[in-house]
Parts: C-alpha cells; sequence; structure tokens
C-alpha cells in the first residue's frame, strides 16, 4: 500500500478590510480551493488553511472611518469574510485570524529566534511624525506627491499612480491621512531591522533548488529581486494595532511600547498559527506539517497568490522561515496569478465597477460564478470579466453541456425504462469510441490539476461533457428503442454512468450541481472518488459501474440560462462594458 501524498495547501491571507471582489477570489482562494478538492478526490490527505489578515495600517484606518474600535471592527470584517467564503464554498481546513493569540506568540518568537541568529538589528531610523496628530505616521497614514511621478495623492508605502514602493519621508508635500494636518516633521526613532542581506546567498541557493516547480512568474520576480540585491528591511512600524514587540520572558521591549511588527512580517507567519490553531481544534499533529524534523519533509506545500504576493512568499517570508535557524518547512509548489479585471479596468466599490463575493452570491448560486471563474483563470495573462462571457459560459457549458446532457438521460430512463439502470445489450461500437475517450481525456485531466492549469483543466472538463453528448449521438438510444429495446438500453445505462461520472468529474469546480447530480443518481459517498489516476484503471467498465436495476431518479433543473434582460439589468447596476 502507497501511502496517501500529505499536501498543505494555502492561499494569500485576504486583507480584513472590505469583503473581497470576484478579481481577490479568483486570483488565490478560489484556486486553492478547487485544486484541494480535487487532491482530496484522488484520495490524499489535504490541509487547506486560509485566514485573514488583520493588522496594517488598512484596518486601522477602515475602523477608523467606520468609528468604531479596531477590534470590533475586525470581528465584524471577519465574519462577513468567513460568511462570503462559505457562501462560495471554499472548502478551508480552517479559516483563521492573524489578530489571535497563536499569530502573536508565534511571530513574537520567530523575531527573537532571527535575532538570536544575528539577523535583526535595532536601528534609528527617519519617520515622518505628525505634530497635530502626536504621534508618527507610518505607510498608508501619510499621504503627499509622488517624487518620481509628481502624482499628489500617493501613500506613504506606495505610489498608486506610478506603482513604485515608497518610504514614507520621500513624499514631497506630506499630510496627515488621520488629520489632514501638514505640521510635519522628520523624527528619529527606532526600529527593528531584519538583515536580509545576510541571507542573500542562502535565499537565491533556496529559489533555485525549489523554482524549478514554480511558474517562470514567480522565479523571475524572485530573481529580480535577488539580483537587485535584499536590502535591510523594517520590520517595526509606530502603531498600537498588531503583534507587540517583546523579549523572551514576554516583557515588552524597551523603546517599543507603542510600536507593533509590520503587518507583512506577521501575515505569512499567520499560516502557520492557522494550522496551529486548526490543530489544536481538532486534535491533529501541526508540526507534520510545518517541521521538516517532525515529517513535513514529506509534505508537499502549495502556495496560491496573485502575482503583486510574488516577493513577499519567494524572498521575505523564506528569510524568516530558513534564517530563524530552525527546521520549518517552505513552499514548494507556487502558483500566482495575474489580475481579472471588470472590462479592462479596475474593478471599484465607489465607482460601480465589478461585483463583490457577497453581492454576487445574492444574484446567482456560487457554482455560476466558480465555473465562470476557473474557466476563465488570469494565467497567462490578466482576465477581463465580462457579463457576456458570464452569460455564454454559464449557458451554453453549464446548461446546454451538462445539464441537458444529465437531464435528458435520467429523464428517458425514467419514463421508458422505470427509472432503473438497464441491464440489458451489448456495448458496441459507439461504447468503445466513449470508452478511447475516456482513457486519453481523463489522465489528461489529472495532469492538468497536478500543474495547476486551470483553465485546460476546466476546458478538459468540458470535453468530457461534450463527448459524451457526442456518445449520445451516435448511440441514440431513443431511435433504437423503437426497434430493439436492448440495444437502446446499453445507451441508457453507459448515458446514465456518464452523468455519474460527469458529476464526480465536476466536484471540484461546481460542488454543489454535482452533488445534485450525484445525489439523483443514488451514488454513495464513497463512489465519488476520482477514477483515472491508477494506470491499470479499466475505462470500459466506467460505463457500466452503477448496479443493474438500481433506481434512480432526474435532478431539479441544475442551472438557469443567464437571460438578456438579467445582463441589461447587471450592467446597469455593476457596471460593464460601455
Ligand atoms: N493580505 C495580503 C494581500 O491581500 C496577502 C497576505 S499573504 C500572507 O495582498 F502571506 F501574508 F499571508
Ligand atoms: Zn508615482
Amino acid at each position: 500500500m502507497t501511502h496517501p501524498r500529505r499536501i498543505l495547501v494555502t492561499s494569500a491571507l485576504p486583507y480584513i478590510n472590505g469583503v473581497k471582489h470576484l478579481g481577490n477570489l479568483a486570483g488565490s482562494m478560489l484556486p486553492a480551493d478547487v485544486y484541494s478538492r480535487m487532491m482530496r478526490l484522488l484520495g490524499h490527505d489535504v490541509t487547506y488553511i486560509c485566514a485573514t489578515d488583520e493588522h496594517g495600517t488598512p484596518a486601522e484606518l477602515a475602523a477608523q472611518a467606520a468609528g468604531v474600535s479596531v477590534q470590533d471592527y475586525c470581528d465584524e470584517q471577519y465574519e462577513i469574510q468567513r460568511a462570503a467564503g462559505e457562501g462560495f464554498n471554499l472548502s478551508f481546513d480552517w479559516f483563521g485570524r492573524t489578530s489571535r493569540p497563536a499569530n502573536h506568540a508565534l511571530t513574537q518568537h520567530l523575531a527573537q529566534a532571527l535575532e538570536s541568529q544575528g539577523l535583526i538589528e535595532e536601528r534609528t531610523s527617519k519617520q515622518v511624525y505628525s505634530v497635530d496628530d502626536g504621534r508618527f505616521l507610518p505607510d498608508r497614514y501619510v499621504e503627499g506627491t509622488c517624487p518620481t511621478c509628481g502624482y499628489e495623492k500617493a501613500r506613504g508605502d506606495q505610489c498608486d499612480n506610478c506603482g513604485r514602493l515608497l518610504d514614507p519621508v520621500d513624499l514631497i508635500n506630506p499630510y496627515s491621512a488621520v488629520s489632514g494636518g501638514r505640521n510635519i516633521e522628520i523624527r528619529d526613532t527606532n526600529h527593528l531591522y531584519l538583515l536580509q542581506t545576510r541571507m542573500q546567498d542562502r535565499i537565491r541557493e533556496w529559489v533555485n533548488s525549489k523554482g524549478a516547480n514554480w511558474p517562470s512568474l514567480a522565479v523571475s520576480i524572485a530573481n529580480k529581486w535577488l539580483d537587485e540585491g535584499l536590502i535591510a528591511r523594517a520590520i517595526t512600524r509606530d502603531l498600537s494595532w498588531g503583534v507587540k514587540v517583546t523579549d523572551p520572558d514576554g516583557n515588552l521591549r524597551p523603546g517599543f511600547e507603542d510600536k507593533v511588527f509590520y503587518v507583512w512580517f506577521d501575515a505569512p507567519i499567520g499560516y502557520i498559527s492557522a494550522t496551529q490553531e486548526w490543530a489544536e481544534a481538532n486534535g491533529k499533529d501541526w508540526e507534520a506539517l510545518w517541521k521538516t524534523d517532525k515529517g513535513a519533509d514529506e509534505v508537499e506545500y502549495v502556495q496560491f497568490m496573485g502575482k503583486d504576493n510574488v516577493a513577499f512568499h519567494t524572498v521575505s517570508f523564506p528569510v524568516t522561515l530558513l534564517g530563524c535557524g530552525e527546521p520549518w518547512k517552505t513552499v514548494d509548489k507556487l502558483k500566482a496569478f495575474n489580475w481579472v479585471t471588470w472590462y479592462g479596468g479596475k474593478f471599484s466599490t465607489s465607482m460601480k465597477r465589478g461585483v463583490f463575493m457577497d453581492q454576487a452570491l445574492s444574484l446567482l448560486p456560487s457554482d455560476y460564478w466558480r465555473w465562470y471563474l476557473i474557466a476563465n483563470a488570469p494565467e497567462g495573462s490578466d482576465a477581463a470579466f465580462t457579463w457576456e462571457g458570464f452569460q455564454s459560459a454559464v449557458n451554453s457549458d453549464l446548461a446546454n453541456v451538462l445539464g441537458n446532457f444529465v437531464n435528458r438521460i435520467t429523464k428517458y430512463c425514467v419514463s421508458k425504462f422505470d427509472g432503473q439502470v438497464p441491464a440489458n445489450g451489448t456495448p458496441g461500437e459507439a461504447e468503445a469510441w466513449m470508452t478511447a475517450e475516456l482513457k486519453e481525456r481523463l489522465p489528461r485531466l489529472i495532469e492538468y490539476y497536478e500543474a495547476m492549469e486551470f483553465r485546460k483543466a476546466a476546458a478538459e472538463t468540458r470535453a468530457i461533457w461534450a463527448a459524451g453528448n457526442e456518445y449520445l449521438t451516435k448511440a441514440e438510444p431513443w431511435v433504437k428503442y423503437k426497434s430493439d429495446v436492448d440495444a437502446a438500453a446499453v445507451g441508457v445505462r453507459a448515458g446514465l454512468n456518464l452523468a455519474a461520472l460527469f458529476g464526480i468529474i465536476a466536484q471540484p469546480i461546481i460542488p454543489d450541481a454535482a452533488k445534485k447530480i450525484l445525489d439523483a443518481l443514488g451514488i454513495p459517498e464513497e463512489h465519488r472518488k476520482m477514477p483515472g489516476a491508477a494506470p491499470d484503471t479499466d475505462f470500459a467498465a466506467l460505463l457500466d459501474a452503477l448496479p443493474h436495476g438500481m433506481a434512480i431518479s432526474a435532478p431539479d433543473v441544475l442551472f438557469q440560462k443567464i437571460e438578456d434582460e438579467q445582463v441589461a439589468e447587471w450592467t446597469e447596476r455593476f457596471g460593464g462594458g460601455n
């Protein structure tokens, strides 16, 4: 007996401020879910971990704008995001929060470990101080004119116009984002610096050894950073919301009473701390997933993220894990996505452009969105969401190709064969053709999933459904029934088995519809696994797997077509291409 593969999956932790739009969903959480589901169907032991990323200036500023405490704001937003994830059927084994005690403790521990390795140094640095607000203004707390492009509303950490990463002290004519106050001084204060410079060679070596399993996009981003040379990076900020800076006894570090760790230092640690919470709640062993001396060397760790996150996952976080002198697991496979755009532009709530996760669910069931977003995953380049594309994917792929097939064959069985899997007749040419299709396509489908090629996986899934329709055209049970009921029985039997198979392969992408199909056909849970992976698979047997005489029923309508009027209405409400 071979052991199941142990696979750890994480998707980039969504920022706590605000429900995510469909583009965010499509660029990390959704594909991670689809991948996790398929790996489970293949019999592997999968743990899929995610969490909300709750620290940093965006959370503080949003709470302030909403007039509530940061804690209350985060509690409420967490609940909203958790519910949206559930609504989209994201099969997290755990959806944690970086603000929880486990993450504070592990972040503090890792910082101390890095310091004991000589990789952290306290340095005096110049920071923007607002006299009006009586506080330092890190990152987004300060705005001003971009020194590169002259944009007047650049944020302290980044210019939204030219995309350059900034240091708040670089801004020209800075003002406070809190009060608007322009009474700004540059003052000295101490911060902790992570000496990434000393890890340059180690990280380069690690990227070279792991990068073979990454897409070229990820390797080139990592190499670009390495080629430019890693720099010492401040990992603390002058904020109150976040992980406090402590010594090994748990005391606040002198001079750091009003400071916390930088959000990008503690956020990825959230992958580990959320795993700890999952283990704690379920009696599992988190170290077997995260400590290479406790079995994690045999784990496949797969990360999903948008392209803007790649540098943090291929350089910064590895510096923490490899530099601290402890045997931590690092990423094996990494899948990075480009952007989903809204008709080529940016999603924007204020400009009424684009659909957010909670709104989407109020329009249509999650499967409709899941299918479209995976079939059009932004893999090679950015991908535009359009209502027209969405309508045609749902109407053609889901309603016509899959839905009609299942309805037609189950209804016919109910009306002509008493709703029982027919036993008679011998397979012939049409069945041989279909068997050859499955033999070629099912292993290819699995390969696409293994390679995390989501567009191709969706296209292959659809192609298998389409082959089933072609099979029915060849087998013609409805025509044969008039002259030879047994010959018709073969087609109905194979058709019902195909409907079950189509439900099985649909499970990763459209789990609700798949369940409807499999429930209607009475397929027991243990027979819903993915076939076709074993080299000795008997593909002909897939057309005759359901017990003869077994009662089946026709599922309710699986997919409603999207009408032109709906497209017009939604375009009006959420924007479109005009
Ligand atoms: N919150 C970040 C974003 O949405 C992603 C954090 S990923 C993690 O871009 F690794 F830091 F957790
Ligand atoms: Zn700029």
